[in-house]
């Protein structure tokens, strides 16, 4: 049997290379205060995957994406561990267009501390009076740099969007930047709405997008799951304060009375729960195991 090495290993993720495809792994890896936690949530990786597909289903008809298949028996044999089964996705492997599609349809984090200053949101003039993690009028796209390793993303405007993707593609920022726009917008409103309807606010969220070998803009990387998103719980969510977050509340919590600690099994029990939950809530199928 061929063995096969990741030929990156994110945070959370590994990424193998089949040369015509790739095999994205999501591992039960958790982050919180962006550190990596020692422990392991034990399903996570699955149910992320999980949600990803569903994803991916839900929008093909707004844009074509890179899912091939969740199932490993479409994998080379090596991937059939018990291991991979389950949280593993053949994608097509595209050439990435380098920039990080963020969306907010609320404002928090890096949108609000920037509002704060001086009313705006990456260059976008916001309605005066907003409190902190309001909803926006309409949502917004706020796109950053996909920065080199070891560098930081950096916000940029629509027109340092354009400069920045003709660097890496002559001549194509105008073109790719307008269609990556449009397309982020029109999947933020389709998911967003639709989770609203199940009880699911998503605040923001990031897509990536990159190029198959005819040049048609494909969506990639990991779709609309807590791991890219902000997911809040639309019962109790009350603007002019920060919200819990759907998944890492109880990690956060802990951690906060506790720093340093590893994490207690009641605290990782619960936050399986909340992932089993949102899985639930979003797809209305019960999570089952592979
Ligand atoms: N279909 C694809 N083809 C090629 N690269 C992809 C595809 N989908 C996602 N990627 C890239 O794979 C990488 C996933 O790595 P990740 O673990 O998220 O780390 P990071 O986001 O820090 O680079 C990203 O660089 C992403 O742009
Ligand atoms: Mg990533």
């Amino acid at each position: 049997m061929k063995e096969y090495v990741p030929f990156k290993s994110g945070k959370v993720r590994e990424l193998y290379d089949l040369g015509d495809s790739l095999i994205i792994v999501s591992t039960d890896r958790i982050s919180a205060f962006d550190n990596i936690l020692e422990n392991p949530i034990p399903k996570k990786g699955e149910i992320l995957n999980k949600m990803s597909e569903f994803w991916f289903d839900f929008t093909k008809d707004v844009v074509p994406n890179h899912m091939i298949s969740i199932d490993t028996k479409d994998m080379p044999e090596y991937f059939q561990k018990p291991e991979f089964v389950g949280r593993s996705m053949k994608t097509m492997k595209l050439t990435m267009i380098p920039v990080e599609c963020i969306v907010r349809g609320y404002i928090t984090g890096s949108g609000w501390e920037g509002y704060q200053e001086n009313g705006k949101v990456c260059g976008i003039e916001l309605p005066k009076g907003l409190v902190e993690c309001d909803r926006l009028p309409e949502a917004i796209f706020t796109p950053s740099t996909k920065a080199p390793v070891g560098e930081h993303d950096l916000n940029i405007s629509m027109e340092e969007g354009i400069e920045w993707v003709n660097r890496t593609f002559p001549g194509k920022g105008k073109e790719y930047m307008e269609a990556l726009r449009d397309l982020t917008l029109a999947l933020y409103k389709k998911c967003a709405d639709y989770a609203f309807s199940k009880g699911i606010i998503i605040a923001d969220t990031k897509f990536e997008f990159g190029l198959d070998e005819k040049g048609n803009i494909i969506l990639a990387d990991e779709m609309l799951t807590p791991d890219n998103s902000r997911f809040w719980p639309l019962k109790g969510y009350t603007p002019g304060q920060g919200q819990p977050s759907y998944d890492k509340q109880f990690v956060r919590d802990y951690l906060k009375a506790h720093p340093g600690d590893s994490l207690p099994e009641d605290i990782i029990s619960k936050t399986v729960a909340k992932y089993e939950e949102a899985y639930e809530l979003l797809t209305g199928k019960k999570f089952l195991e592979s």
